[in-house]
């Protein structure tokens, strides 16, 4: 039996907020230990990093979700009720019924929604003078979001559901009026879903057939139960707010490619999917955006000979373990070829959690967020040109979660569509959109 390696300090909470993302990898160098006990908001908490420890911190037998995330993030990014504060059969009945949604037709159907607004957005950013890529996004994913979900968007809502959708994540990890601003979004946001799902269940509205809305209203818990308005809306901000949160990734796409020429001229030389897919995937893991994931020791155990007392809150760090020098040759280069070679562990490379997502937490949107991603690549590197103006790209690695200053300003936006679209009709390069079709209208249900 060994002591965790404990932080001498009183409280860790100002080390958190200053070091940021890298707060569990420098108390993991300082202590030469993947694990290492320290006091956040004077509670006793316990660092977990890396690929075995994430093993251990996704086993259901020893840990649990309930209690565990800070209740600042429960009343902005998850909400009450939802699944992520879930264990055990409830847990598993609630998140099939997320993973049903993820199926290969939803994810199509997600990708052709994407690319449809995505033409429609750069046919407008043309006119424009110059175009904040972050903001732009948003709204064209909070678009997207509500028409695969089946939730009505009227027009003249978009710009104040975007807003709202956006703050919970922006927030989330914020104080003061970060904070209560993501806390209002999230209040008014519920009620609009919640007032959604009675109308949906009085048969005063429809839900699209298939949809994720029909499955939220129409979802019994394993005791044969429907959620309560407020928790399904709970549930449909799980999946809406996720979805425009994905254009922070896209952000980090524009400056990947903006930042690192050479994985950028790596994707356009090979213009297939398969590089699509590494480049997509060395933005997520080189990216910060998800710190830490939260869980509670549900029953007293020992593990490599260190006490886990029960209750003992537990974080396992995401960007750290992404980044671990151990699995991930020269974390800090942007290569997105090191994916050739990556053994598909679902513990090494976590951005999204770690597991299965069938049967533990891992986000159950992973492939979506793919998906939306791919999408949004192939639009940036073969359906536009655009001017990158002087502007202040830098990121706050204390920030959570992260994001240029300029938010990524672009100008000068070209479309080249009719270009792409004209070669592809003739048959000289197929491949120049991927699998982008030249449909521009919208995709029915
Ligand atoms: C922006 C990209 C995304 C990131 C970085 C992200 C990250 C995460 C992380 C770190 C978790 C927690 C895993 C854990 O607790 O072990 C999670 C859970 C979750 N995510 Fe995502 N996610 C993203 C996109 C999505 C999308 C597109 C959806 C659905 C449309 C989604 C729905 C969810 C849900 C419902 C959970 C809770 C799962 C559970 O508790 O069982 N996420 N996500």
């Amino acid at each position: 039996m060994s002591d965790i390696p404990r932080d001498t300090r009183l409280d860790s909470t100002l080390a958190l907020f200053r070091d940021g993302y890298r707060f569990i990898e420098r108390g993991r160098s300082r202590h030469r230990s993947d694990i290492f006990e320290t006091r956040l908001l004077l509670q006793r908490t316990l660092c977990l990093s890396g690929a075995e420890a994430a093993r251990l911190f996704y086993d259901a037998q020893r840990f649990q979700r309930r209690g565990a995330a800070p209740r600042r993030l429960r009343k902005t990014l998850f909400g009450l009720g939802g699944v992520q504060d879930l264990d055990g059969e409830a847990h598993r009945s609630r998140k099939a019924m997320f993973m049903s949604l993820m199926s290969p037709q939803g994810l199509r159907r997600a990708s052709e929604l994407a690319e449809h607004h995505w033409r429609q957005a750069i046919q407008r950013w043309t006119r424009r003078e110059r175009v904040v890529l972050f903001d732009e996004v948003e709204e064209l994913l909070c678009r997207v979001a509500c028409e695969w979900t089946g939730i009505p968007l009227p027009e003249a809502e978009v710009r104040l559901r975007t807003r709202q959708l956006a703050a919970m994540v922006d927030g989330s990890g914020g104080i003061g009026p970060r904070q209560w601003r993501a806390r209002m979004a999230r209040r008014r946001a519920e009620a609009w879903l919640a007032s959604l799902v009675r109308h949906v269940r009085s048969g005063e509205r429809a839900a699209p057939e298939g949809s994720a809305l029909e499955a939220v209203a129409e979802y019994l818990g394993p005791e044969g139960r429907p959620l309560s308005p407020r928790v399904a809306a709970v549930e449909l901000l799980n999946l809406l707010r996720p979805i425009v949160a994905v254009a922070r990734f896209v952000v980090f796409e524009a400056l990947a490619l903006h930042e690192h020429p050479r994985g950028r001229a790596q994707l356009l030389d090979a213009n297939d999917d398969d590089a699509d897919e590494r480049f997509v995937q060395e933005v997520r893991r080189f990216y910060p955006f998800f710190p830490f994931v939260a869980a509670r020791v549900r029953e007293g155990f020992t593990w490599k000979g260190y006490t886990f007392p029960r209750g003992r809150r537990v974080l396992l760090d995401l960007y750290g373990t992404n980044h671990d020098p151990r699995v991930w040759e020269r974390p800090s280069d942007f290569q997105p070829d090191r994916f050739r070679h990556w053994d598909g562990s679902a513990f090494s490379f976590i951005p999204q959690g770690g597991g299965d997502p069938a049967t533990g937490h891992r986000c159950p949107g992973e492939r979506l967020t793919i998906a939306l991603m791919k999408v949004s690549l192939r639009m940036l590197t073969r359906a536009m040109r655009y001017d990158v103006p002087a502007q202040d790209l830098r990121m706050r690695f204390n920030r959570f979660p992260p994001e240029p200053a300029s938010r990524f300003v672009m100008s000068n936006v070209v479309s080249v569509l009719d270009e792409a679209e004209r070669r592809i009709a003739g048959g000289g390069e197929r491949t120049m959109l991927g699998g982008l079709t030249a449909d521009t209208h919208a995709p029915g249900h």
